[in-house]
């Protein structure tokens, strides 16, 4: 079972996909931690996503689809993976379905979080990641056991450059942009659901299992 978490920036993609990996073995694909991954190991592919990203822009297509490919391909066949922050675009969601099908695999479920932009800047002033696996936290919604330390695993955490206050409005306007032709996309396959991504942490991840029709126990999926 494949799915996707759509949403706009701030919208609990990371924080639901890392619950999705914790407790049912889902391998979590993010772009934007592949991404950043890059840009840290000062590769060529870093240095061209940074010029985008830190402006809130999107990283070419071309680019994005290959590094989705090259993933794939090194992923276990029997893995299970939730797709956060990919696709992004119309162009994109078709590469997936293609990329899939050659596997002889699908798109299983696709889970629209809807929050409003108010929550969405709050979240994302607030939001600090680790710097060795990106987990998220946030100061007053899900903060961290010992402050500036990753619970999961001791690494330091950091505010996103890009979640500075002009670089927030202009993803926030991206992803306006590009949403409307995947949700009909993914609309005309009957794999879309919405759900309320502004209830708190545990009811949205409850929510996805019930509406992705996701099992809760039993045979979870083997890991990547
Ligand atoms: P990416 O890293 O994917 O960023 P994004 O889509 O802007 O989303 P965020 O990671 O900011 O938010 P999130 O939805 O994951 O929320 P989170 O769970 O952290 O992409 C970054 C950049 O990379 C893009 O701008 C682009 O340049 C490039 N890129 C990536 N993919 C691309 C693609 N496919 N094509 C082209 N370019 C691409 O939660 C946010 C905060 O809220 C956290 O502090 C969290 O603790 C808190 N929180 C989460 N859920 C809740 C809740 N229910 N209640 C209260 N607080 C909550
Ligand atoms: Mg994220």
């Amino acid at each position: 079972m494949h799915l996707i978490l759509l949403g706009a920036p701030g919208s609990g993609k990371g924080t639901q996909a890392e619950l999705l990996a914790k407790r049912l073995g889902y391998t979590h694909l993010a772009t934007g931690d592949l991404f950043r991954e890059a840009v840290r190991g000062g590769s060529e592919l870093g240095r061209l996503a940074q010029s985008y990203m830190e402006r809130g822009a999107l990283v070419p297509d071309e680019v994005t689809i290959g590094l989705v490919r090259e993933r794939l391909e090194r992923a276990n066949p029997t893995a299970q993976i939730v797709f956060d922050g990919y696709p992004r675009k119309w162009v994109q969601a078709r590469a997936l379905d293609e990329l899939l099908a050659s596997r002889g695999e699908k798109i299983d479920a696709v889970i629209l979080l809807n929050v409003s932009t108010p929550i969405l800047v709050e979240r994302l002033s607030g939001r600090w990641v680790c710097r060795a696996q990106g987990h998220n936290y946030h100061l007053a919604f899900h903060p961290p056991r010992v402050a500036g330390v990753c619970d999961v695993d001791g690494a330091e955490l950091y505010q996103r450059d890009d979640d500075r206050p002009e670089v927030v409005q202009r993803r926030i306007a991206v992803f306006l942009r590009e949403i409307v032709p995947l949700i009909a996309y993914y609309g005309a396959q009957g794999v879309l659901h919405e759900i309320d991504g502004a209830q708190e942490i545990e009811a949205v991840h409850r929510q996805i299992l019930s509406v992705g029709g996701i099992p809760k126990a039993g045979s979870p999926p083997r890991p990547a």
